[in-house]
């Protein structure tokens, strides 16, 4: 349960390394937006996250403009949430360093994420990447995020923000930091790769044509919905049919996600079908829901300066929230300030 002494508020952030596609979209931004309004909400572009892996400057600089036009242009306003990129708040190193001092080397030697990007050739990872999940941890609790919402793959992170905060404040014998929830509900928790369904749909992976970027345009969304792999067989008649048919239960939850329904309501719809009745229609929804998206976006790219002064507007706000609570954290450690 979430500690009702806390006032509700999410937050949660992408890294802007390579282009956004359509898990981060329905797994994560239009949630986003869906929670827009029903709290406070502050999204961020977690650039500091980014540069654990090497990045080349520039396109770095143009890949954090591309996820806040992404986030605009779904329809996060920047009148209602707070959107800004973590690098211009520098409270989020600061309080990083602090758990760096909380978190334990057993917690992080546990983190699966690390251990699938740093592969087997761990010696050679960042250390930045090893530490990440308590960069992340500090991003949540210096607003004292009740509620963070994000894909299947990084609720561990999130329980890692959990032990985080419930160590700190049991050595420091305070309730200074919430217990977080995630938030991972609906049926775009974990989308898939159009050409193999086990493995998860993400930015870098070799062919363009397992993904769906939020900048495609209609006719290649279109495309690589009509060519994505399937099975042989038929839409069954309930869910459950679709236990072990990994390439057909991502298209049915794609379908859900985008038309926000249930997979139980797609099947009840489309039983039975083959998928020449099944794609065509997914294509239609598809480029109907992500074409303005991505029309919209590539218009918030071309105008730079209008995203610079959003984030840096938006920074500004996050610091009125942030700069309290990092040094009410100075004072609770004993680190003494003027
Ligand atoms: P990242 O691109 O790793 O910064 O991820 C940003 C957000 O998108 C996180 O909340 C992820 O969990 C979510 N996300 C990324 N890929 C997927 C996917 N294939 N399905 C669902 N959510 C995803
Ligand atoms: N680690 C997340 C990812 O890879 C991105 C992220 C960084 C994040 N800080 C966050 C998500 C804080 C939610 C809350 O997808």
């Amino acid at each position: 349960m979430t500690d009702n002494t806390f006032t509700p508020r999410v937050f949660s952030g992408i890294k802007p390394s390579g282009g956004l596609q359509l898990g981060n979209y329905l797994g994560a931004i239009k949630r986003f937006v869906g929670m827009q309004g029903e709290m406070e909400t502050v999204y961020c572009v977690v650039d500091l996250h980014a540069i654990t892996v090497w990045q080349d400057p520039a396109e770095l600089a143009n890949g954090t403009r591309e996820v806040a036009a992404g986030y605009l242009a779904a329809g996060l306003d920047p009148t209602k949430s707070i959107l800004f990129n973590q690098s211009r708040v520098s409270a989020h190193a600061e309080l990083a360093w602090i758990f760096n001092c909380v978190a334990r080397v057993g917690w992080m030697n546990r983190m699966t994420q690390f251990k699938d990007k740093a592969g087997s050739n761990a010696e050679k990872a960042s250390l930045g990447l090893y530490a990440y999940p308590s960069l992340m941890a500090a991003d949540i609790l210096l607003y004292h995020a009740t509620h963070v919402p994000v894909g299947d793959d990084q609720k561990q992170h999130v329980e890692l923000t959990r032990n985080i905060a419930s160590k700190f404040n049991h050595d420091f014998k305070t309730d200074f930091f919430p217990m977080t929830e995630p938030v991972i509900e609906g049926s775009a928790t974990r989308i898939m790769n159009l050409r193999d369904g086990t493995q998860k749909m993400s930015k870098s992976g070799e062919s363009d044509m397992e993904r769906i970027n939020m900048l495609d345009d209609a006719d290649t969304i279109a495309k690589k919905l009509k060519k994505a792999k399937t099975d042989p067989e038929p839409l069954p008649e309930t869910v459950d049919g679709l236990a072990n048919r990994p390439e057909a239960r991502n298209l049915v939850d794609i379908y859900a996600a985008l038309a926000d329904i249930t997979p139980e309501e797609v099947i009840a719809q489309y039983s039975g079908a083959g998928w020449g009745t099944f794609k065509p229609a997914l294509a239609d929804l598809a480029v109907s829901k992500l074409a303005p998206i991505s029309v919209a976006m590539k218009q918030h790219m071309d105008d730079p300066a209008e995203i610079d002064r959003i984030l840096a507007n938006g920074a500004e706000k996050a610091r009125e929230i942030a700069d309290p609570i990092l040094n009410k954290t100075y004072d609770i450690v004993g680190l003494l300030r003027s």
